[in-house]
């Protein structure tokens, strides 16, 4: 079976959660290896919703065991929220659970500074999750972070928090200082969790590498998309990591000859959380009938999220930056009462016409879309449909319209949020 990376291949939310539950199915083992608790995958199977965070959405089927890899950076107290959660509904992590010795962990310090960080920006403030994750990025990269690994060394980590908070203190004219925030709080507070932590760290790398020499089934989930991806994406209005497939070979440390076929997810239409440029947004009765018709309210911190059409000039961009091998299509039945649907096939910068994503990212704020409007099929809805040969015939175009302007085969369709609600295209 073959060896597959899935990536959000838009501004995140595209279902990438549904998709990799899909495709669990057939994986022995379900790696995420970027971000951090800003990502919300969704979950639904029968009358029941999951929302997870930090776990790989493969948890959701027992046989699979789950990995966090390096990449990413860990809150703590969130992490065991989400397993007790799990606990709670008949789904044990229990030795299926492993944990990368070098993740990063994000400090309760973390949060302090970014809030004090998105008011210093004020009207360019980036629109963040507020979980902490630039900061712990940026510590990370700065060689100051601390590892899941430091739990188990409390002088280490007593060395490292009491640098970082006199830092932050400074940085901030005391933040810390004024919310208790002291050297031992923190210490006693992280190696609470020491204990638990412990029995699920590994080292993911070699983990990894075994599982494929013993000829396992992989599946590596992305978190956040390419929009989002600190050098590809919209920067600064981006996360702190690589959420591109280059994301999921540093934060696994493993080759890029373990994946088989990179799958990039994406809505039908458009939509993005927070602030930075978004040029096919519909700012009016449109945007919200989107929002409405798909539920486009935010997993993780339930903000509305923009909405608009799809930009097919952003879509063909993460296929190159990708290598996507295809596409897998969610949200289709969110279309099936607009009567027209436009795409984005071109962008007007000034009295220029453009093709490609701008490589300063900046001019896109100031990009005008051009569409193309293609026909809906409002008389016959595609909700629920799991054949291709079921959809309407406006459908299928719309499909090989996608197909042909980006050069990807679109080899899975999602017609609803349940997981049954799938179309596979062989
Ligand atoms: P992720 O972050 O990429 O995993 O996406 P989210 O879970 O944040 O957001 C996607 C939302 O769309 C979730 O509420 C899903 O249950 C829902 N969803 C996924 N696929 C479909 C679909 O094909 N149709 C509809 N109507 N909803 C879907
Ligand atoms: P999933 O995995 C959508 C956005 C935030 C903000 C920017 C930076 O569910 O698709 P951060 O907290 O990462 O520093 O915020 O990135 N963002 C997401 N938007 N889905 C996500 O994850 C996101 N993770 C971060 O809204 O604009
Ligand atoms: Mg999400």
């Amino acid at each position: 079976m073959a060896n597959r990376c899935v990536i959000g291949a838009q501004w995140g939310d595209e279902g990438k959660g549904k998709i990799v539950d899909v495709l669990s199915e057939e994986a022995d083992l379900v790696a995420r290896y970027s971000g951090g608790a800003n990502a919300g995958h969704t979950v639904k199977i029968g009358t029941e919703t999951f929302a997870l965070h930090l776990i790989p959405t493969g948890v959701l089927h027992p046989h699979v065991t789950c990995l966090i890899g390096n990449g990413m950076v860990l809150d703590l107290p969130q992490l065991f929220k989400e397993i007790d959660n799990l606990t709670a509904r008949n789904i044990s992590v229990e030795n299926r659970l492993k944990i990368s010795a070098a993740a990063h962990v994000v400090m309760p310090y973390h949060k302090v500074l970014e809030r004090a960080n998105e008011k210093r920006r004020g009207g360019g403030a980036i629109g963040t999750t507020m979980r902490g994750i630039g900061p712990a990025y940026a510590d990370k990269v700065s060689r100051q972070g601390i590892r899941t690994a430091c739990l188990l060394d409390p002088t280490q980590l007593r060395h490292r928090v009491e640098i970082n908070v006199a830092d932050i203190n400074t940085r901030t004219t005391g933040a810390l200082d004024q919310e208790g925030l002291t050297t031992d709080r923190i210490v006693e507070d992280t190696l609470g969790f020491a204990e638990r932590l412990r029995p699920m760290l590994v080292d993911a790398s070699l983990y990894l590498h075994q599982a494929w020499a013993n000829g396992k089934t992989i599946l590596l989930e992305g978190a956040q998309g390419v929009l989002l991806d600190v050098d590809c994406g919209t920067y600064p209005f981006a996360t702190s990591s690589n959420t591109t497939v280059g994301g999921a070979f540093t934060g696994l440390g493993i080759s890029p000859r373990v994946v088989d076929e990179y799958i990039g997810v994406s809505k039908a239409y458009a939509t993005r959380v927070g602030n930075g440029p978004f040029p096919t947004e519909a700012k009016d009765e449109i945007g919200d009938r989107l929002r409405e018709a798909g539920g486009e309210f935010g997993t993780t911190t339930g903000r509305p999220r923009r909405c608009g059409w799809l930009d097919l000039v952003a879509l063909k961009f993460a296929v190159r930056v990708n290598g996507l091998d295809c596409l897998a299509l969610t949200k289709l039945d969110v279309l099936d009462d607009f009567a027209e649907i436009p795409v984005g096939t071109a962008y007007e910068f000034g009295s220029e016409k453009i093709e490609h994503m701008p490589p300063d990212m900046g001019n896109l704020g100031f990009c005008q879309p051009v569409y193309t409007t293609l026909p809906g099929w409002v008389d016959t809805p595609t909700k629920g449909l799991t054949a291709y040969n079921d959809l309407p015939s406006a459908a299928k175009d719309y499909i090989k319209f996608i197909e042909d302007f980006t050069g990807a085969k679109v080899g899975m369709i999602s017609t609803g949020a349940a997981r049954d609600e799938m179309i596979i295209r062989t």
